[in-house]
């Protein structure tokens, strides 16, 4: 068991860029961070078999669990950065804040979160299968940007890693006292390695590292990820951190569904293509339109997925019944079926998308767009990483394939 769990940990860095699934229970998950937080002797996370019936409202309101020394990064994930005008999905903006919880967990900082999520318009209006059955919900004018604890529970967070909102009376309070404290106060930080910060004394006694000069984008902090030992939240980490509400609304989704599987059927933006100089249509990712298309499902998933399951679809293809054609083998559910317990609870896209994610994280058998990790299955074998190679797109298969 602990070799399994440090084989896990030691995974191949992924692209922070896209949106991320998480394909292994959070549970799991969170006992492997469990095990690998303990042994670095951070006290804050509480035991998984306890996660669900945690008193953290104690926990988050208890000053003592809290380091007294801050990390901050600014008041926009990613920003400064290149995504200041515009901002990415929530996956990409995940991934950053992923970057910065571990290093204030290896600085043994209390990171001091934005308050609020951009919300980036394409990913927040982009067609999803959701249909409200209430209209109010798509003809609301869309936000910019949403608030952080609309999509994560912060007091589960700081059972890992504290946090504290850029908002709050806290984070006043440790800025009037960095102000009194001089210049030990406050330090403002570029390029200085995460070893430095912890090491150095001219870094390790200052009250609020300040890292808002970096010019990059947070999850480029995290870019090399060669020295494995940095790694310190899984994947899952944050899709299993969201919210009560969305928490208890996918639970409900869940026991609805039974026993079930589920696919990410990614469409929308990755099929994108451009014509190259003879006026031919290239694509990032050649086979993804028809590996995404239901025939080509059926085929795929028929070795993984027995006939007459119900198969729950996440996908953000616009078009109505699309996914019609599956329904031959399989008893199929969207989010919109579960509609009367998921309006309620969702304003915009990236909390559907919590949501959604929680309930693929779910299902006995869950199939991803596109392979993240070794033990993942996929609807496609084009690799998610931009490859930055424009090909001819293929929609023909070998029929023995199927
Ligand atoms: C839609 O939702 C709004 C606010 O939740 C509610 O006031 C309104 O009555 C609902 N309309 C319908 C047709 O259900
Ligand atoms: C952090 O540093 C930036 C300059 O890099 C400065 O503009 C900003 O006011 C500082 N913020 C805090 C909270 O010290
Ligand atoms: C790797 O990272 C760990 C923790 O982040 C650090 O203690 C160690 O010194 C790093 N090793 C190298 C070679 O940078
Ligand atoms: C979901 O709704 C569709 C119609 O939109 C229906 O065909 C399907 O049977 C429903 N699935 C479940 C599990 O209720």
């Amino acid at each position: 068991m602990a070799i399994h769990k440090t084989q896990k940990l030691k995974q191949k860095p992924r692209s922070p860029i896209l949106i991320l699934i998480a394909s292994i229970s959070c549970i799991a998950i969170l006992y492997i961070a469990s095990s690998f937080i303990s042994t670095k002797g951070l006290f804050f996370f509480t035991n998984p078999t306890t996660l669900n019936n945690i008193k953290s409202k104690k926990i988050f309101n208890n000053q003592e669990s809290y380091y007294h020394k801050y990390l901050y990064w600014g008041n926009r994930v990613d920003c400064p950065g290149k995504h200041c005008d515009t901002c990415a999905g929530l996956g990409h903006q995940e991934s950053s804040l992923r970057c910065a919880l571990e290093e204030a967990m290896f600085l043994q900082r209390t990171f001091v979160m934005p308050s609020t999520m951009c919300l980036n318009p394409i990913h927040n209006n982009k067609g999803i299968l959701h249909k409200t059955s209430n209209s109010s919900l798509e003809e609301r004018p869309k936000a910019s940007s949403c608030a952080m604890d609309s999509l994560y529970d912060l007091e589960f967070i700081s059972n890992t890693v504290p946090v504290i909102l850029d908002n709050s009376k806290m984070w006043h309070q440790v800025l009037a006292t960095s102000m009194k404290l001089g210049s030990r106060g406050v330090a403002h930080v570029q390029g200085v390695s995460r070893v430095d910060l912890k090491e150095k004394d001219s870094y390790s006694s200052i009250l609020l590292i300040n890292r808002t000069a970096s010019p990059l984008a947070w999850f480029a902090e995290c870019k090399d990820r060669n020295n494995r030992s940095s790694i310190m939240l899984p994947y899952s980490f944050l899709p299993s951190m969201a919210t009560k509400k969305l928490r208890a609304a996918a639970d409900k989704v869940k026991a609805l569904l039974g026993d079930y599987d589920a696919i990410h059927v990614r469409r929308g933006d990755i099929l994108k293509t451009r014509k190259d100089r003879f006026g031919v249509e290239r694509s990032l990712h050649p086979h993804i339109d028809r590996d995404t298309r239901p025939e080509f499902i059926l085929c795929r998933i028929a070795k993984w997925v027995p006939r007459g399951r119900t198969l729950f679809i996440a996908s953000n293809e616009r078009k109505e019944g699309f996914f019609s054609p599956l329904a031959k083998r399989y008893k199929l559910a969207y989010s919109s079926n579960y509609s009367r317990i998921i309006d309620p609870v969702i304003e915009n896209n990236y909390q559907l998308f919590m949501l959604e994610r929680l309930i693929l994280m779910g299902a006995k058998t869950y199939i991803k767009t596109y392979k993240e990790e070794d033990n993942d299955l996929s609807l496609t074998d084009d690799p998610k990483k931009n490859t930055k190679v424009w090909q001819i797109p293929v929609y023909t298969m070998d029929t023995k394939e199927c």
